[in-house]
């Protein structure tokens, strides 16, 4: 069997953006550096009031299958995954199938169509879907298709709306893939948390601080899983580590765990003594709590080493670039994170052919999932065609007032129209309801 994995990558962002240093922030009444360097978030995009988890989806797979020369019949499966569906029955693939029928020619009425749920994990596990049934020999030499698009709307004065966003990431699932291979060794987290839900509402119930530790505590559980197959990780390991982020500073929080986790009993914990002290043991400890305070000691002084922060800027930071700048994407969040890093390596002109990155995913409710990547051949060629940062470039600058418009324009308890901020051109937009409450799109060129 050869290998499966992601063949070819498109994003796909709203076409709306809010300062968060400039036009969030004085209106909160908050310092900036709290977005910039607490939150780790300079911009969050929105959609465009014809732009939905549709039009974002299907504009990322039109790209997608432009670039590739793709037809439907090359097709076998679109999987969406989203956790800002409006339709309890029909999934969001059937919608997005609907709009690239609008352009391709054929169809796709023999490609297998769904949706996944499980908060922002759940583009991973599409992902997961397309590789079983790939490796299980369903496919009859053809491709999945991943969608990950949301809308990331929080409840007006909800602390999460600092942390908003909107984008779709489309994946192309192949055998002998251009982008990464996936390893079959995983690790998995996973309980009955109410850290974030949406209980039949538009707008989440979060419970932000929770959710935070709630994150860290399933991300342990999954890396010591994966451990538990692929033997104990190591920094060298992997060039780069793609987490979900909701926000780069609850990646900062991860990595910091992550970094004291994967160094303990290596060269590095030793290298590191002199300085800081060895990691605290239990047995050392004649409480829990004595032990817990050590622990935080020890994490703390390890954030100020030089080492960890060279660590931190190679591995972590590469793969901020894009969130920074568009906000949480729920399920594309580490989906974009790991594009990143790649753009990153790009730029820098590094040969990343053969190299491993360590893709750590989370879902709220809650389950985290990890696993390694192993880089192909065809990498460059694929993240050089990408054009976000022409598209992020692009995006409409609001003003406080519009984007409380732009807010209440998405919120699907209020009846408001609004006049576009921008003009759609070749790209599916939102065209109003049918008889049967459905929403209906078309292609504009
Ligand atoms: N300068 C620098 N940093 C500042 C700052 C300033 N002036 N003001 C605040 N900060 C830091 C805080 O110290 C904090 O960092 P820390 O957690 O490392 O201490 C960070 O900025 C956020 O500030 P905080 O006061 O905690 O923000 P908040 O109460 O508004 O809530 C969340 C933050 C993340 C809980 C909230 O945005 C949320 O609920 N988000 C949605 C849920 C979510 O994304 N969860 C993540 C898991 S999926």
């Amino acid at each position: 069997m050869s290998d499966v994995g992601i063949d070819a990558v498109e994003i796909w962002t709203g076409k709306l953006k809010l300062d968060l240093a400039e036009t969030f922030a004085p209106e909160k009444g908050d310092d900036p550096a709290k977005y910039t360097k607490g939150l780790g978030l300079f911009e969050s995009s929105f959609p465009d009031t014809y732009e939905d988890i549709v039009t974002m989806g299907a504009n990322a797979c039109k790209r997608l299958m432009e670039r590739h020369d793709l037809s439907p019949d090359d097709v076998g499966r679109i999987d969406v995954a989203t956790e800002s569906s409006f339709d309890n029955s029909k999934p969001i693939s059937t919608y997005i199938a609907g709009c690239l029928e609008q352009t391709f020619d054929g169809d796709f009425h023999h490609a297998n169509k769904g949706e996944r749920k499980f908060a922002c994990v759940a583009g991973t596990q599409a992902i997961d879907d397309a590789y079983n049934w790939i490796r299980a020999g369903r496919n009859r030499g053809r491709s999945a298709i991943v969608v990950a698009t949301d809308t990331a709307l929080y409840a007006r004065d909800d602390p999460g709306e600092a942390t908003q966003g909107a984008g779709a990431v489309a994946m192309l699932v192949s055998e002998d893939p251009d982008l990464v291979t996936l390893s079959d060794a995983q690790g998995y987290g996973s309980a009955d948390e109410t850290d974030f839900l949406k209980p039949n509402q538009q707008f989440p119930s979060v419970d932000g601080k929770r959710s935070v530790q709630v994150y860290l505590a399933r991300m342990r559980e999954a890396v010591e899983d994966y451990e538990s197959v692929a033997g104990d990780l190591h920094p060298d390991d992997f060039v780069y580590a793609p987490f979900h982020t909701p926000f780069p500073g609850m990646v900062r929080k991860a990595a910091l765990l992550a970094y004291r986790h994967i160094t303990r009993d290596t060269e590095i914990e030793e290298e590191l003594a002199d300085a800081i002290g060895m990691q605290p043991r239990r047995e050392e400890f004649d409480d829990d709590e004595a032990f817990s305070e050590a622990v935080s000691a020890y994490t703390d002084d390890l954030k100020g080493t030089d080492r960890y922060a060279a660590w931190y800027d190679a591995t972590i930071d590469p793969t901020l670039d894009i969130s920074r700048r568009v906000g949480n994407w729920y399920t594309g969040s580490v989906h974009i994170a790991r594009i990143a890093g790649l753009k990153r390596a790009l730029s820098e002109g590094r040969d990343m052919t053969g190299e491993r990155i360590f893709v750590a995913s989370y879902g709220s409710g809650a389950q985290a999932e990890v696993h390694h990547e192993t880089v192909q051949p065809g990498w460059d060629e694929e993240i050089a065609g990408l054009n976000i940062d022409e598209q992020v470039a692009d995006r409409y600058d609001l003003t406080f007032e519009e984007y409380e418009r732009v807010h209440a324009a998405h919120d699907h308890s209020k009846d408001r129209d609004f006049e576009e901020f921008t003009a759609p051109e070749d790209e599916f937009v939102f065209d109003g309801w049918g008889r049967m409450g459905e929403r209906k799109y078309r292609y504009v060129e």
